[in-house]
């Protein structure tokens, strides 16, 4: 055990349903900016982040690809670590829903809440987004479809992603029986939720309507968890996904000693799409589980384009490694963090990429350090003159500027407000920038009497850019230490000392610094990231929205694989008549290609007053419909008839196709 205090932060673990954008990454990179300053502020931190890897969606994007389930997610893992390397991310642990140790937990956990009647069985009907992972109620969709008859056939979820009817066998974890414990924890804790707003949210959206039941169990895929004592029932997803925040951290296992140390979670750091789970779902499990809540859930909002959310069709998504790769990872760091005011979604724009680096880093940062290294080199060798107080008013007020916007950025810090914080930093920068200007160096060294306020000049310069340095040690780690060398300076190890009266006493300048932060062509630069956009685009869907593109069809759209999974095949008519007893059959016997006769009932009779004239003709016909019996006739198949204004035709095909060819 440790004396120091500990600190816990999680970010979600992410679905690796595919390449992750600059959204994933900036969730990642903002609990990686607060386990840094923690760690800086003499927290024992740990930092856990992952994949969730179980579940529909993943099963499908396997099948997608042409591989297992499992050979998938573990391709997908080795490019997120690799991707959270370029990052510099500081996790202490990555979890991924298929470790063992996880799975058996989740097991473990089932059954206890099931043995204690908090979990039951019952019968599941209603509306699932397979993209969010997620069930709906009618009510709950953002837009429904109808047939003719006004029944509902599909709809939208809020995220946009379609959903479909799911009726099964389920077990359900009473959500009800916990609600007014969770209220109440609410009201106790007001900071557990932030931006504070959200939690009226969750109450007007989701409690107060009364909270059914959750299905947490689903049978008709297998690529989860199973249910240890019914395991065609595998674990819902969600409740897979929640429980890591314990399993990482040895919950259930032989070696619980991280567990005892570091939970409840200080914070966990969510997108606002999955606050619904982190706020009403874990808190109940958690109490269920008779362990103590999360102190504090900060919900962000989402990076998003000129033209709405990042999609590939629209040839809009940003990835980070083409940032980093061409500008280096601390401007992407920084305008991630910078950009996303808290509580809103933000738009990000190239051009708005390309400048806040040309005005922010390159000239109100990058000329700071610039003129200070030069200063000191030309007038003092390059040695820093001693700190020495206040020696001229100017003095005085830079001072006690930087010692308010010290405590401000702690405060903004603490609150995981980044873009005050880090404006908390810029102010320092830019009145150092004003202080330069107002002390004159250049006229001060040429009187000989000014020697002492041309020190104290240059060594409030340097004090201040080594608090900056350190303030911005979170976010920027590369630029923290290219400052910290280029003052003479040890790196930065913790933010204790942060007065400019702290300044180390005659250390020596590297001789000449090099920019920290090359200018860039604004309008070459723009036009790179935007071009990269558009690569990203899919070859085959260059020229059309599918979002926009509606189809003209009576029957809801299908996947698919739906279709895929019809067959439909040449066949020769061998022998037809018609069937006794029925004015509409005809009964065909037919050549498939297969080497047996085909039988196969079809109502078309009315249509076919000549049926004999079908003998010898090559028809289509669905070969893997399920055998049924009509009047006392198997029938195993369809033959596909083309339907214009009440008449039908039968739909032959020409004499060289060679029966039993797939048709497609
Ligand atoms: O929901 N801007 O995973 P997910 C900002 N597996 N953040 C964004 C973003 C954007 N455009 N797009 C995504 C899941 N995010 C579940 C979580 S946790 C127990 C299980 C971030 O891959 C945001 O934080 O869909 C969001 O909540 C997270 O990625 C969801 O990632
Ligand atoms: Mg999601």
């Amino acid at each position: 055990m440790t004396d120091k205090k500990s600190f816990y932060i999680t970010t979600p673990i992410y679905y690796p349903s595919g390449k992750l954008h600059i959204g994933s990454a900036y969730t990642t990179i903002a609990c990686d900016v607060l386990a840094r300053y923690k760690r800086l502020m003499g927290y024992d931190v740990f930092y856990l982040t992952g994949l969730d890897e179980h579940g529909q969606k993943i099963q499908d994007k396997a099948a997608e690809a042409g591989l297992e389930p499992q050979a998938y997610v573990d391709q997908m893992a080795a490019g997120v670590k690799d991707l959270w390397q370029l990052l510099d991310i500081s996790y202490d642990k990555f979890i991924r829903t298929t470790d063992d140790y996880h799975e058996q937990v989740v097991g473990q956990i089932f059954e206890r809440l099931l043995s204690q009647d908090d979990i039951y069985l019952g019968e599941y009907s209603g509306w699932y987004s397979v993209s969010d992972e997620e069930f709906f109620t009618e009510s709950q969709l953002a837009e429904v479809f109808r047939d003719e008859t006004g029944k509902v056939t599909g709809g939208i979820a809020p995220s946009g992603h379609e959903v479909e009817w799911v009726s099964e066998a389920s077990y359900f974890l009473r959500l009800s029986k916990y609600a007014d414990r969770l209220v109440a924890y609410y009201q106790e804790h007001p900071e557990f939720i932030q931006p504070a707003g959200r939690m009226n949210e969750m109450l007007k959206n989701f409690i107060e309507p009364g909270l059914e039941d959750l299905a947490v169990s689903r049978t008709t895929f297998t690529w989860g968890v199973p249910v240890p004592s019914d395991p065609k029932h595998v674990v819902y997803v969600w409740i897979d996904a929640l429980v890591n925040y314990i399993t990482a951290l040895g919950y259930g296992q032989a070696d619980s000693s991280q567990f005892d140390q570091f939970w409840p979670a200080d914070v966990h750091m969510i997108g606002k799409d999955i606050l619904r789970f982190h706020s009403i779902y874990w808190p109940i499990i958690l109490m269920a589980l008779d362990l103590p809540l999360p102190k504090r859930l900060v919900a962000h909002g989402w990076f998003v384009m000129k033209d709405g959310k990042m999609s590939k069709s629209k040839g809009n998504v940003v990835y980070p490694e083409m940032l980093v790769e061409r500008y280096g990872l601390d401007p992407l760091r920084y305008y991630l963090m910078r950009s996303l005011p808290v509580g809103s979604d933000g738009t990000f724009t190239p051009e708005d990429y390309v400048g806040r680096i040309n005005y922010e880093l390159a000239n109100d940062l990058g000329n700071l350090l610039n003129r200070t290294v030069a200063m000191i080199n030309k007038y003092f060798d390059g040695q820093v003159p001693a700190y020495a107080g206040h020696v001229t008013a100017v003095d005085g007020l830079l001072t006690d500027f930087i010692a308010q916007e010290v405590a401000q950025y702690h405060e903004q810090m603490e609150a995981v407000d980044y873009p005050r914080a880090l404006e908390a930093i810029w102010n320092i920068i830019s009145r150092t920038n004003k202080y330069i200007d107002e002390t004159a160096p250049w006229l001060l060294v040429k009187d000989e009497s000014k020697v002492a306020e041309l020190a104290s000049s240059m060594s409030h310069l340097a004090a201040s850019l080594r608090v900056v340095a350190h303030l911005i040690q979170p976010f920027m780690m590369a630029t923290s230490q290219a400052i910290m060398e280029q003052l003479g300076m040890e790196s930065v190890t913790s933010l204790s000392k942060l007065s400019l009266a702290d300044l180390p006493k005659g250390l020596s300048v590297v001789k000449k610094g090099s920019p920290i932060f090359p200018r860039l062509e604004m309008e070459e630069e723009i036009g790179y990231i935007k071009a990269q956009m558009e690569a990203g685009k899919p070859q085959e869907e260059t020229d059309w929205d599918p979002e926009k593109v509606s189809l003209t069809s009576s029957k809801p759209e299908i996947k698919f694989d739906s279709f895929d999974a019809v067959e439909i095949r040449v066949a020769q008519v061998k022998a037809v008549e018609k069937v006794e007893g029925s004015d509409k059959l005809l009964k065909f016997r037919l050549d498939a290609g297969d080497g047996t006769d085909r039988q196969i009932l079809s109502g078309i009779a009315k249509y076919c007053p000549n049926e004999q004239e079908l003998v010898g003709k090559k028809l289509q016909i669905v070969a893997n419909l399920k055998p049924r019996k009509m009047m006392g006739l198997i029938s195993q198949g369809m033959i596909l008839s083309a339907e214009h204004e009440g008449v039908l035709t039968v739909l032959t095909v020409d004499d060289q196709v060679p029966n039993g060819s797939l048709i497609g």
